[in-house]
């Protein structure tokens, strides 16, 4: 059975990943699970400077869900690659910085210093944070910056780009074209949603930040829908995101047209769910005389 996953030059031995700012930098679930297994672990966004995030409450269960504004909090680019690279390069799978900016100077700068790391697989271009003042949302909804910033980036790294696509906008598929046309090798998707909860006693919203990103099983037939349309409009793989908890949610991904997915707020739940996920596409490809990952694509037209 062939799982392996091609994106631009490179390729991932499975397609189950495990998202942004769910697995911070991989050693906070090492004694947990066998990290081997993961096709690849998308790190918590990195930025040029350090951040602190946004003031709590940031983080508030929703039904079958959760609305988080972290605000990007990290340890900034120069600790990232002296103290969590070390980690994470010692893994046996493929490590993707997830990358932010306020400024397309600044996520050239991330990538030109995460450049000089040859553990680096590649990079996933965050232009879809709802939960920031600056920047990433502002990137991630005009086609033009998308394009623009994509191509800048490009010009700097021949390792796989990865942009990743907001949801909070009108025409997903026009995000993602623009994403191709700057060159990407492949868009995730989807990010979180914009929402609130209101505290009724208090009069006010309950995260500091007011709104926040919902994820969750809540959002994945969005996120399915979404990674249906997205895998018709451009050539390039699609890595889908949104409420996977289990290999029957991945396997909609993937024949809804995703080449790989990744695993992100179901990882709260339960760490074991990637390792879990895999072994499952593993038994539904065997019971289906599925013998390629690619083979999905061809049932949903
Ligand atoms: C607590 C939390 C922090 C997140 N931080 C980031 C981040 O730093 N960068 C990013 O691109 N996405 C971030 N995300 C979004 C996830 O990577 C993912 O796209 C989203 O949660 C949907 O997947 P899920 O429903 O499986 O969680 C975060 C999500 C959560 C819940």
């Amino acid at each position: 059975m062939d799982l392996r996953v091609v994106i631009g030059k490179r390729v991932l031995n499975n397609p189950v990943c495990v998202a942004s700012g769910t697995f911070g930098y991989g050693s906070e679930y090492e004694k947990l699970i066998d990290l081997t297994n993961i096709g690849a672990i998308f790190t918590k966004a990195v930025t040029l400077n350090p951040r602190p995030g946004n003031e709590p409450p940031r983080i508030i269960e929703t039904p079958c869900g959760l609305l988080n504004a972290i605000g990007l909090a990290n340890v900034g680019i120069q600790r990232f690659l002296k103290e969590k690279m070390i980690f994470l390069k010692s893994l046996g799978c493929a490590v993707i910085p997830n990358v932010a900016g306020s400024t397309e100077h600044e996520y050239k700068e991330v990538v030109k210093i995460l450049e000089s790391s040859d553990s680096v697989f590649g990079y996933e271009i965050n232009i879809s944070c709802p939960n920031v003042k600056k920047g990433a949302l502002a990137f991630g909804t005009d086609p033009v910056m998308v394009e623009s910033l994509t191509g800048n980036l490009r010009k700097i790294t021949e390792k796989p780009l990865i942009v990743k696509l907001t949801p909070n906008v009108t025409d997903i598929s026009i995000i993602a074209k623009a994403a191709e046309n700057g060159g990407a090798d492949a868009v995730s998707c989807i990010n979180t949603l914009i929402g609130m909860v209101i505290d009724i006693k208090k009069r006010k919203p309950v995260l500091a930040n007011g709104t926040g990103g919902l994820s969750g099983p809540a959002i994945r037939p969005i996120g399915v829908a979404m990674t249906y349309k997205v895998s018709r409009a451009v050539s390039i793989p699609v890595i889908g995101i949104g409420g996977i908890i289990c290999a029957e949610d991945a396997l909609q991904y993937l024949l809804a047209g995703a080449s790989a997915i990744q695993v992100g707020t179901g990882t709260f739940i339960d760490p074991a769910i990637p390792g879990k996920t895999l072994d499952g596409i593993k038994d539904y490809c065997i019971k289906e005389q599925i013998e390629c990952i690619k083979d999905f694509h061809k049932y949903i037209k």
